[in-house]
């Protein structure tokens, strides 16, 4: 009762996402996903997919937006993260200097634009916060999985972002407008997760996952926008057409269990 409690002030900002995304989290998943012995799983899983979200804000600052220095800036911003969850296996905090990447995140790296379109200095400027962002939830759920004792579990990645990716057309501006939507669905699955999963969680993961929904539905929200910037034209077919692969994916047998997965059959 206490973490639907949570949820209660949050229904304005969950009824958009709800609006925009065609079908709502499975109830077999959330009974999977929530339990107990999964929590280890799905923990790792979501510490990747705050790494991922914040590498892909980045891959799009260095293909589209930043001059070469700075995209080796991007790079050098994400690596401690990366070493952190690739190189040792999930290296505790103890092995790395968190203070140090701390410091690292407030830093943010001189950016340099290359050219100079509206929409490149609108990407900049969301896509950086939303880098921060996300390295600053990478390190939440870092913390969690180590004051729970959590042991880490190798996982492999979902079918999820990929089976959208693969649909994205191959032009320069479509293809950007195409990840930009994606971008967008990712956000608003993830922010309808958390807030699926909050009632059936442990009290302080579930006060943590509310603390979540603002953030994610405002990337949500900065995705769409970016599209609709690039795309200077009505963007709503093409997102009603991702929409329908992500319907599809998330309703649809899965093979592991996963943060954005299907349920397991
Ligand atoms: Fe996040
Ligand atoms: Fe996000």
């Amino acid at each position: 009762m206490v973490n639907v409690k949570l949820l209660n002030n949050y229904q304005d900002l969950l009824n958009p996402i709800h609006n925009f995304l065609l079908c709502k989290t499975p109830n077999k998943w959330i009974e999977q996903a929530s339990d107990p012995q999964k929590l280890p799983l799905l923990l790792t899983d979501h510490l990747h997919c705050e790494l991922k979200a914040a590498q892909s804000a980045g891959l799009l600052l260095r293909r589209y937006v930043v001059d070469d220095e700075t995209s080796q800036q991007i790079l050098q911003w994400l690596e401690p993260y990366e070493t952190r969850v690739y190189r040792g296996h999930l290296l505790s905090s103890d092995d790395v200097n968190i203070n140090a990447n701390n410091k690292k995140n407030q830093q943010v790296p001189r950016l340099q634009i290359k050219k100079g379109e509206v929409w490149q200095h609108e990407l900049l400027s969301r896509m950086v916060l939303l880098m921060k962002e996300e390295l600053h939830h990478f390190d939440q759920v870092f913390s969690i999985i180590e004051t729970n004792q959590i042991e880490l579990q190798p996982t492999t990645a979902a079918r999820y972002a990929a089976g959208m990716l693969r649909h994205i057309r191959g032009s320069e501006k479509g293809g950007l407008v195409d990840k930009l939507i994606i971008g967008g669905i990712i956000e608003a699955r993830s922010c309808e997760r958390f807030a699926a999963l909050v009632p059936h969680l442990p009290e302080s993961i579930a006060r943590f996952y509310v603390s979540l929904l603002r953030s994610e539905a405002r990337h949500f929200e900065d995705y769409l926008t970016l599209a609709q910037m690039v795309a200077g034209e009505d963007i709503e077919v093409r997102t009603q057409e991702f929409l329908q692969i992500e319907r599809e994916l998330i309703e649809s047998p899965d093979k592991v269990l996963r943060f954005h997965s299907g349920p397991v059959m």
